[in-house]
């Protein structure tokens, strides 16, 4: 288990990945609220932070449990960290240090470097540099601009870098991440997804024992894995609901509650599509729509809860970047979700909380639900918003727009597929306008619905780049769209990127 102590990096989450990368378990905490045993560590990491450490308002925190006591691994401002703090001195640097650079000096032998090549590229983002190093420091390497890119402290396991070995660009950095952990720290690379089920199955038998668990099923991974690792620790003292919102893709309910049962789960499929659309009636604003949904779920699903009796643990498919989110050194986000202030909390709100997933990145619970033999077809699905289809109707939502809007986009999702192209995007929809416009069928002016169709390449929804589908892809889709689906005559493709547009247009 390796510990990151996070300085507000907009790279601490991609050190975590790292590591993992390497089968090897490691937590982030905030540099102000770490864990005083540190028993089960056996190393620890320092982040990057947009601070300089010769500012008084930085992170200055007490290392002296960890300094020396155990494998250290200070990367960027914790390599300044050490430094200015130890004897050593760190300055502004007098060229902006951003970017590629690459490792022009390295110490021979050095076992941080192992298997590492000679002019190595690396990747700089800072602007204080270490002009000294700290008492005890060797350096083990350099770039052009910067001659302490690299020390340890001797007579201590003690590293530190100047540059991010977490970021890609970093060529060879996992191979130093795994010098660094697997090598010199001896930490074991026990962290596989059988490890993982293995554990967190009988971590959730003895924390459950004979009570009883109720689960929301989307249709997405995150809640979709979390059910059959609970299934397979409690079976049918697990009871999953899958609500129907009537905002789902088309046949979607129904395919899916089919796919749910023939995995063994306990599932209730609620078809509640009336009462989401009645609430929604007239309704076009979009953060009111958001709201609403949000409402009547929670209200379907409390109502659900009831029928059940003695039910204890309401589980949740929440996932490792949320956590992190609820603790980072900024505190808690304002983002985080939250329908409800405590005084008016729904009956099922009040269980107790269960996370399966909670220390896992997406790609990690991928890797799990494939180890439990989740069809990969739904483990390789598109994300897509809890509002679903209701932010992509823009305007009021109404049964004629949904049943438009589902037919457009079954045509693009089902042609995506057909044409080896659906694997090859992030995510993708139709959004169905606010508009008409003039067409021509036969012989007939027609006055209806355009529709645009989105489809994006992202790693995680924060950035993304429109994808350049093929023109003959486009050109089929639109005729058959037009052709097939009553109330639509006109086709448009959504050509912006993130950002400075969004993924959905609400
Ligand atoms: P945007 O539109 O913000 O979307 O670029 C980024 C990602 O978030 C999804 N999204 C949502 N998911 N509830 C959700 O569960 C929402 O209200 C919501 N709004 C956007 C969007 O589909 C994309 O994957």
């Amino acid at each position: 288990n390796v510990l990151i102590l996070d300085f507000g990096s907009q790279y601490t989450q991609l050190i975590a990945r790292r590591v993992r990368e390497l089968n090897i378990f490691c937590e982030i905490f905030p540099y102000n609220n770490f864990p005083q045993d540190l028993s089960s560590f056996k190393a620890v990491i320092l982040s990057g932070s947009p601070f300089s450490t010769r500012a008084d308002d930085a992170p200055h925190p007490d290392l002296s449990q960890i300094r020396g006591k155990m494998p250290l691994l200070a990367v960027c401002y914790g390599a300044q960290y050490l430094a200015h703090f130890d004897g050593g001195e760190v300055g502004a640097s007098s060229t902006r240090e951003y970017g590629r650079a690459n490792l022009s000096f390295i110490k021979d032998g050095e076992p941080f470097f192992a298997n590492v090549p000679a002019n190595s590229q690396v990747w700089m983002s800072h602007s204080d540099t270490i002009k000294k190093l700290p008492t005890g420091g060797i350096r083990l390497a350099s770039t052009h601009d910067v001659e302490n890119a690299a020390y340890k402290i001797e007579g201590e396991t003690t590293y530190a870098i100047q540059f991010h070995p977490e970021v890609y660009h970093s060529t060879d950095g996992k191979q130093m991440l795994e010098n660094f952990l697997v090598n010199i720290a001896e930490v074991p690379q026990n962290f596989t997804p059988n490890a993982f089920v293995e554990e967190i199955v009988s971590e959730l038998q003895q924390k459950i024992g004979d009570d009883k668990v109720v689960l929301g099923l989307s249709g997405g991974v995150d809640s979709t894995v979390a059910a059959v690792l609970l299934n397979k620790a409690i079976g049918k003292n697990l009871y999953c609901i899958f609500v129907n919102n009537g905002l789902l893709r088309k046949n979607e309910f129904e395919s899916v509650l089919h796919q749910y049962k023939d995995m063994g789960l306990n599932v209730k499929g609620v078809d509640a599509s009336d009462r989401f659309l009645s609430q929604l009636a007239g309704i076009d604003d979009p953060e009111t729509k958001r709201k609403t949904i949000g409402r009547v779920f929670i209200e379907v699903f409390d109502d659900e809860a009831h029928l059940l009796t003695d039910v204890k643990f309401l589980a949740q498919g929440t996932i490792y970047p949320d956590v992190i989110e609820s603790v980072s050194v900024k505190g808690p986000s304002a983002t985080i979700k939250s329908h409800h202030n405590v005084g008016g909390l729904p009956d099922f709100m009040k269980l107790q909380v269960v996370e399966p997933l909670r220390m896992l990145f997406k790609d990690e619970v991928r890797r799990v639900g494939a180890t439990l033999g989740i069809d990969p077809e739904l483990l390789g699905r598109h994300p897509f918003p809890g509002p679903g289809l209701s932010i992509r109707i823009l305007g009021d939502i109404t049964k004629e727009k949904v049943r438009i809007l589902q037919d457009v986009d079954a045509i693009f999702i089902d042609g995506l597929k057909s044409w080896g192209l659906y694997d090859k995007v992030w995510q993708a929809g139709a959004i169905l306008l606010p508009v008409n416009s003039v067409g021509v069928m036969g012989d007939e002016r027609t006055y209806e619905k355009v529709v645009a169709l989105r489809a994006v390449e992202s790693t995680d929804g924060m950035t993304a780049d429109w994808v350049h589908l093929p023109y003959d892809f486009l050109m089929k889709i639109s005729n058959e769209i037009i052709n097939k689906v009553k109330g639509v005559n006109r086709v448009v493709y959504d050509i912006s990127s993130k950002p400075p547009a969004t993924i959905e247009w609400e």
